[in-house]
């Protein structure tokens, strides 16, 4: 046992949750309710106290100390080369150089002369924002000049780092912007990446279920690379009980709005280091776009905007001098720690309370940036959606949000602007709070329907603006009654037959966790070992989508290294033939790469499918383990005359049949008579 004061330092990181509260009222009588442990106050009945922030600044870095930990910052490139926290020297690998280990990128090209490039947004002026005893606000900035067309991202960047007093972690945010009149430039990625100790940090948490010891980044370059070089077959690793299983980083992807904490936790001494992004306002894509977490090296990533699971359709591309100003983040790193005697996995627990608390904070009013609107300078909008479909129902657990002005849909490849998402009450009522003044459409989309909302006019939010939109009503597209119907229209693959990996390329956590059990590595080969010779046929009446439809389809390994096109088979039966008005297919899909799904009726072998989606989708979602990439959804017409009582057959081809990861996952298929005159 140490001494008493050993033992509050070990624990008083955990204890930030608490000091806020205690901040307000200023009193710790209030927290004796709470637990045994006590925040660093000399005694029991006075004012909560921290030691003020110190900023140290030296020739090349600067460094920040609050008495709970200390940060050191490359000056003025503001890269992050050090954080000192409870006993550990340095957090971060400081076996990298001084610009690996906590540091801005993005990923951006020229159109003119199109190769992926990466800029570090190394900073090249230091400025002190802020600097009294309870905050330090440290600026590190860099100014495009058209002399380095070419070589940099034509953006101006501002990175800043914000340390509170008496918190244990430290924010970031960054602003980019382009001026009137600034060359075509494309961005396809920004994100803040940190690499921590690999000896420390073997413990990853994503969320409750998906957290394990993983493998290093040593681990890996033993290992065998797979079908593409972030999935390594782990041969060789230090701890035996990995051997046998795949790494890859995009088997811990999350969706944005399940995006909110990740991170690292080190047993000895027991130390999280977490990434909590409380606000998805600066991500792109909305709510369920998926991106990268953390993953082994040990790293961890906030990604604030990327073509993951989506494509390059949402690069930015910026054309015609477009000017533009962003911000992206703040987002938290917080760090905390137990006890020795405490289990490290209460640190988990722990971080996602900060979460918690983090969000209510939103938007925080400590910046000092007149690019970052406070609360009182941002909107709400609210109102009641119903949607009509066969009945008016109120629409329940709807996505609605805020997006740029674009069209049905648009939000889901939207990059440059803020959003703005919520989820409708069971009655259909929704707040979107603390929306940044602006020019947005209302954009929504119901689960169990299909087709997308807009709101048709303009929502013109000011400072402090409440609008109440009122009752809204959504037609989600329908032409006639249900004769048939192949899954659940939720923008998802989820409920389709998801096989078991094959043995040999297994990740160990989910086959624990069955519910995510699509995040296996190589499913799409296990389309061929399940139908070597025939493709699916799925009898409507008869089969189960749940165990009859493969989640995803892809195409057929012939002999080693060929995939052939796949033809998937729907037999229904029809009474009678209505002979006036056309049927309809309501085709939604849930992801497409690369793909070209020919629809045919009763005609196999016809030269032209009656309808063809053409040649779509990037997102990748079958290499990547997602269940979904973006929406898709098709509203095809059918002649009578191409139907016929008794049994009927519909063909779905996918045709584009160069190599493993091309294909379609299907959202929901819908077969509706005409609609009755
Ligand atoms: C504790 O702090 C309060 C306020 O600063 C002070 O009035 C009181 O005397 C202190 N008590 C002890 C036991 O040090
Ligand atoms: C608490 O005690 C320490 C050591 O005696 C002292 O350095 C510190 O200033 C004190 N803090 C407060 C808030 O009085
Ligand atoms: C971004 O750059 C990194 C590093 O060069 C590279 O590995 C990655 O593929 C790039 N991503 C894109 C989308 O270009
Ligand atoms: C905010 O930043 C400006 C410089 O950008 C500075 O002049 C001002 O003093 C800062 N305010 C606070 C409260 O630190
Ligand atoms: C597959 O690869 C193995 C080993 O490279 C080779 O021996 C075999 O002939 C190949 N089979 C086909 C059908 O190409
Ligand atoms: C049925 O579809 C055909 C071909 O698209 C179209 O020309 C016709 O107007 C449609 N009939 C009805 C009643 O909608």
């Amino acid at each position: 046992m140490g001494s008493k004061m050993e033992e509050l330092l070990a624990t008083k990181s955990i204890f930030f949750a608490v000091i806020f509260i205690l901040q307000y009222i200023l009193t710790i009588e209030s927290a004796s309710s709470i637990s045994a442990r006590k925040p660093l106050a000399n005694n029991s009945s006075g004012p909560v106290l921290y030691p003020p922030v110190q900023l140290y600044m030296h020739d090349d870095h600067v460094v920040v100390d609050n008495g709970i930990f200390s940060i050191t910052i490359a000056s003025p490139q503001g890269t992050v080369t050090g954080i000192e926290f409870n006993g550990i020297d340095n957090i971060l690998n400081d076996h990298n150089g001084e610009s690996d280990r906590g540091y801005w990128d993005v990923n951006w090209s020229d159109p003119k002369n199109p190769t992926d490039k990466l800029d570090k947004l190394i900073g090249e002026h230091f400025d002190v924002i802020t600097n009294y005893e309870n905050q330090v606000e440290l600026s590190f900035k860099r100014y495009w000049k058209i002399s380095q067309n070419g070589n940099r991202v034509s953006l101006n960047v501002d990175k800043r780092y914000v340390v509170l007093r008496g918190s244990s972690g430290f924010y970031s945010y960054g602003i980019l912007e382009r001026f009137k009149g600034w060359p075509d430039v494309d961005v396809y990625q920004g994100r803040i990446v940190f690499k921590l100790q690999d000896k420390l940090f073997r413990y990853m948490a994503v969320s409750d279920e998906r957290q394990r010891e993983m493998p290093s980044f040593e681990d890996r370059s033993r290992g065998e690379p797979l079908d593409y070089p972030e999935a390594v077959l782990l041969t060789h690793p230090s701890d035996s009980l990995l051997r046998g299983e795949v790494d890859d980083k995009y088997q811990y992807s999350t969706e944005n709005k399940d995006n909110r904490v990740h991170g690292w936790i080190c047993s000895d001494p027991p130390v999280g280091f977490w990434m909590i992004t409380p606000s998805n306002e600066f991500r792109n894509g909305g709510p369920v776009k998926q991106d990268l977490t953390s993953h082994a090296g040990p790293v961890t990533l906030s990604m604030f905007f990327s073509t993951h699971y989506a494509g390059t359709d949402l690069g930015m591309e910026f054309r015609d001098g477009e000017p533009w100003k962003k911000v992206f983040g703040p987002v938290f790193i917080y760090l905390n720690s137990v006890a020795s005697a405490e289990s490290p996995t209460w640190l988990w627990a722990d971080a996602k309370e900060e979460m918690l608390m983090q969000t209510d904070r939103w938007p925080y009013d400590f910046l000092n940036s007149s690019d970052f609107p406070r609360a009182h300078q941002r909107g709400v909008v609210s109102g009641r959606l119903f949607v009509r479909d066969v009945a008016l129902a109120r629409a329940d657990s709807a996505f609605i949000g805020l997006a740029p002005p674009g069209t049905i849909g648009s939000w889901q490849v939207e990059s440059k602007g803020y959003q703005f998402w919520t989820r409708t009450d069971n009655q259909g009522y929704f707040e979107i709070k603390n929306v940044r003044p602006g020019q947005y459409n209302l954009y929504a989309w119901v689960p169990g329907y299909i087709g997308d909302y807009m709101h048709p006019s303009i929502v013109n939010v000011l400072q402090g603006s409440r609008i109440r939109m009122g009752v809204l009503v959504f037609h989600p597209p329908r032409n006639g009654p249900t004769i048939w119907e192949i899954g659940v229209p939720d923008r998802t693959a989820a409920e389709f037959y998801v096989p078991e990996p094959n043995p040999t390329l297994m990740n160990q956590l989910y086959t624990s966790q069955r519910t995510e059990s699509f995040r296996q590595y190589g499913l799409w080969d296990r389309y061929t070992d399940l139908y070597p010779e025939q493709d699916l046929v799925y009898r409507v009446g008869v089969s189960n989508y749940e165990t009859d439809w493969f989640f995803a389809h892809v195409t057929r390994k012939v002999g080693n290294k060929t995939y052939i096109p796949t033809t998937w088979t729907i037999l229904f039966d029809l009474e009678n033939i209505e002979p006036t008005g056309n049927y309809t297919i309501q085709l939604a899909l849930a992801s497409a790469t690369a793909a070209e799904l020919h629809v045919r009726i009763n005609d196999p072998r016809g030269v032209f499918p009656f309808f063809t989606t053409g040649l779509i989708g990037k997102d990748n979602a079958i290499a990547r383990h997602g269940i979904h990439g973006l929406y898709w959804l098709y509203n095809i017409n059918v002649l009578h005359t191409q139907l016929r009582a008794g049994r009927n057959v519909m063909y779905l081809t996918q045709t584009r049949a160069l190599g493993p990861f091309r294909g379609v996952m299907y959202d929901y298929i819908r077969l509706e008579r005409p609609p009755r005159s």
